[in-house]
């Protein structure tokens, strides 16, 4: 498969599309970013490391870090998690209040902001300093010790986090939150300002499509099962209400982010990262959605 000339020709024809998406502006510190922005990177299971555009510049990866945090509360807890989150698509937006009251304070999966709100409850009952230790997490998923947060996205967020409060407030209502309410949105707000480049965030989803293990080390980091969890759940719901529609046009296990960001993999092949910042109506990257769209298309490397 000839990769390189296969993204770019990708890039080229998704270039040619005139951009129909804006740019997140809910955070303020998000909508500073240039709209021009276009990065693309895929590595094989085998080594291989291709690229498009601004691959090597760091954005905020939002809720694409939400694999991880219930990548870790799996890792930990097991099947005991569940009985806090769920595991099915909600089919409504990664913000809404709507179905958890009469679903009795239990979100429908982790990837909806009740949901990562909850995993990020229970890290701060499973870790003892839940912020350090996340990081060493992701970085040792990353195989990069470079990973950071971003402070600035982090008081953005916090100062503007209206919905995010709202949803706490009503999960613990339900008995569904058991720390303090500002330190779980303290650490969520965290994990959502983490930034990574395109290059970092394939390097990293390259665990996701190896099962667990780091290309380099070989070494596991994740367990197999962890793996095959959160891929099913990455491809039913990592796209909001448009889960359906990214299934149905992409075809791979995949996650969004509000900076713009989507990471996805091919289970025992590739694992893919772009960015776009300006987002569709739903939320996800206009332009991510169509490259990915049009790559798994001419390759044919569709999970489907
Ligand atoms: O909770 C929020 O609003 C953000 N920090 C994360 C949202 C997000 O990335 C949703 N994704 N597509």
């Amino acid at each position: 498969m000839k990769y390189q000339k296969l993204l770019e020709q990708t890039y080229q024809e998704v270039q040619q599309i005139p951009q129909s998406g804006t740019v997140a502006s809910y955070i303020p510190e998000l909508a500073k970013v240039s709209s021009e922005h276009f990065a693309a990177h895929l590595c094989t299971v085998k080594g291989g490391s291709y690229s498009v555009g601004s691959y090597a510049t760091k954005f905020s990866i939002q809720s694409i870090a939400k694999v991880f945090t219930i990548s870790l509360a799996f890792e930990m807890l097991g099947d005991e998690v569940w009985q806090r989150v769920g595991v099915e698509p909600s089919g409504d937006p990664f913000n809404s209040l709507v179905q958890l009251e009469y679903e009795n304070g239990i979100p429908r999966n982790p990837f909806i902001n009740a949901g990562a709100l909850v995993v990020a409850d229970i890290l701060l009952q499973l870790l003892d300093d839940p912020w350090e230790e996340f990081l060493f997490f992701i970085r040792k998923l990353a195989g990069n010790d470079r990973i950071a947060y971003n402070e600035k996205v982090v008081l953005s967020e916090s100062q503007h986090g209206f919905k995010n409060r709202a949803l706490v407030n009503l999960m613990k209502s339900f008995s569904n939150i058991r720390n303090d309410l500002d330190k779980v949105l303290d650490f969520y707000f965290h994990v959502c300002s983490i930034e990574m480049s395109c290059e970092e965030l394939a390097k990293t989803f390259l665990i996701y499509a190896r099962h667990g293990k780091c290309l380099l080390s070989d070494e596991r980091v994740l367990a197999v099962r962890t793996c095959k969890r959160i891929n099913a759940i990455m491809q039913t719901c990592g796209f909001y209400d448009e889960a359906g529609e990214f299934s149905f046009r992409v075809g791979l296990p995949g996650k969004s982010g509000v900076g713009g960001g989507i990471a996805a993999c091919h289970p025992h092949k590739y694992s893919i990262a772009v960015w776009s910042p300006p987002l569709n109506p739903k939320g996800n990257s206009f332009k991510g959605m169509k490259f990915l769209e049009l790559f798994t298309s001419k390759s044919e490397l569709s999970i489907f």
